[in-house]
């Protein structure tokens, strides 16, 4: 049975309190596991923001966030109390000279020492400058902990400057860098599919994989965040961080154990073992796309500048990718010669992340009817779940005919857990100390190594995004691109 270990009381103290994160992620999630039994009643609770709310004020927009977004019930028995524990403080977090003692005060108790956890859900420009204030104002002790959201920076560069600036005052066993990817559930059930059956690990290379395809599409567009996106992108936005780290998760070798550093070292294996896509290979290797004007399912959604005109009326073009398709090979014994497709996009056909591993056909073929190499289905979201493709004999006269069918394991109709949001699991983790799922400097270093590359590939051959129609399987390139290899994208 699943058991909810109550976690040490700590203090969480929540930059960028009143954004859309932290009320439609951090709030729900906590409140989760405060009805689960797992966060103590002395606990507290500091939301900090720029926005001058009272403490009523505040606690009204936490509710409306789990109420709107988490589909919660404003009346649930236990929102009063989990209220309780949050307080609200005004100021400006990157100004040293800002009213500190008013935390300080939020802060004040007399029972013992708490688990001290600050968390950074702010633009990264103030990642530096927010530490820095809490080293002179006395809140960041020799324990307590500090947690960065994505992005970390936009390149190599601005990321060392971020995980420098942050080291001056947290020791990197304090830095807790979240990739929400990996506190779901599904993506961690990667580990234990590939590490707790013996069956998977004879087969896993080279000998029997033909290739792998990782997809994360997504059906809605940029909404709200166009200011933020523009600037990112794509390959920013989502390859530098969660695709890159469902890559790693597939390829790696097996951790010696499940301590937080063994994992992370097979990680960045991985990650340094990436063949380089140069502006010799960028043309071939990679698609970029932007999605215009379509149909997504039977609603009419708006094209991406369309959007980006919401948040800048004056921008009439603009050349950020909303979609990336490439292809990339990884250069060690197991995976020599695999090829590794990572294809992620918006306002595409559907929403689904999913990993397909695809097995070399047999060698010959006895019988008729449709052959279709075996393939390992990982549905990450929605509709969790593991598929086994095999090969079977459609059943009636005909001779033996082979049929492709899949062995279909749907968590939903397996469990009947609620399946909590990736936020629950690695906030607990922070208070309980366990850096397993989070990214090192190094990994979050690594990577961005690779995707720089990329993006000056992209830069220096002039590479424009393709045009593709909202609600589509994203650019004819994409396609191509599978083509040109023999291959094809699963249908999304
Ligand atoms: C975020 C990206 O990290 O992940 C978003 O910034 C994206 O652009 C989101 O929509 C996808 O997360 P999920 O959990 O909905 O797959």
């Amino acid at each position: 049975m699943a058991e909810f270990v109550p976690v040490p009381t700590f203090e969480l103290i929540v930059f960028g309190a009143s954004g859309d994160l932290a009320l439609r992620k951090l709030f729900p999630s906590l409140f989760h596991r405060f009805c689960d039994g797992q966060i103590p009643k002395e606990s507290k609770i500091v939301g900090i923001a720029r926005h001058a709310l009272s403490r009523e004020e505040f606690h009204e927009a936490v509710t409306n966030g789990y109420i709107n977004l988490a589909q919660g019930e404003k009346d649930h028995p236990r929102l009063k109390e989990f209220l309780e524990l949050i307080d609200y403080v005004a100021l400006d977090a990157a100004d040293e000279n800002a009213e500190w003692n008013l935390v300080h005060d939020a802060l004040k108790h007399d029972g013992e020492e708490r688990v001290r956890v600050f968390y950074l859900s702010t633009p990264p420009a103030v990642f530096v400058p927010i530490c820095h204030s809490l080293k002179t104002s006395g809140l960041a002790t020799q324990t307590s902990r500090v947690v960065l959201e994505k992005p970390l920076g936009r390149d190599l560069h601005s990321a060392k400057a971020i995980n420098d600036g942050v080291g001056e005052v947290f020791s990197e066993d304090r830095v807790y860098r979240i990739d929400h990817y990996l506190g779901k559930e599904t993506v961690q059930n990667l580990l234990v599919l590939r590490f707790a059956n013996a069956l998977f690990e004879p087969v896993w290379s080279r000998h029997a994989i033909d290739h792998v395809q990782i997809t994360v599409s997504e059906d809605i567009g940029v909404g709200s965040r166009g200011g933020y996106y523009d600037k990112s992108g794509a390959m920013r936005d989502m390859v530098q961080n969660h695709m890159l780290q469902l890559l790693c998760l597939v390829a790696m070798e097996p951790p010696a154990s499940m301590d937080a550093d063994a994992i992370r070292t097979e990680k960045i294996k991985v990650l340094r073992s990436l063949e380089p896509i140069t502006a010799d290979t960028i043309a071939e290797d990679t698609v970029r796309g932007q999605y215009k004007a379509g149909l997504v399912g039977d609603e009419a959604a708006p094209g991406y500048l369309e959007e980006l005109k919401k948040y800048d009326d004056s921008l009439n073009s603009s050349s950020t990718e909303t979609f990336v398709a490439l292809k990339t090979h990884i250069h060690n014994w197991r995976w020599s010669g695999v090829p590794f497709y990572l294809r992620t996009g918006k306002r595409l056909a559907s929403r689904r992340s999913e990993i397909v591993v695809q097995f070399t056909p047999p060698p010959h073929v006895l019988f008729e009817g449709e052959s279709k190499p075996n393939q390992l289905v990982m549905r990450l979201q929605p509709d969790e779940g593991v598929e086994m493709w095999l090969q079977i004999k459609e059943p009636g006269p005909g001779g033996l005919r082979m049929k492709s069918v899949p062995l279909d394991l749907s968590y939903a109709e397996t469990f009947t857990l609620r399946y909590p949001d990736a936020y629950e699991r690695l906030l607990m983790d922070v208070v309980r100390g366990n850096l397993s799922l989070f990214m090192r400097r190094d990994e979050v270093e690594a990577a961005w190594i690779w995707v720089d590359r990329i993006i000056k590939a992209w830069e220096d051959k002039k590479i424009e995004p393709h045009i593709y129609t909202a609600g589509s399987d994203g650019p004819l390139a994409s396609a191509l691109m599978m083509d040109r290899d023999g291959r094809a994208w699963k249908e999304l």
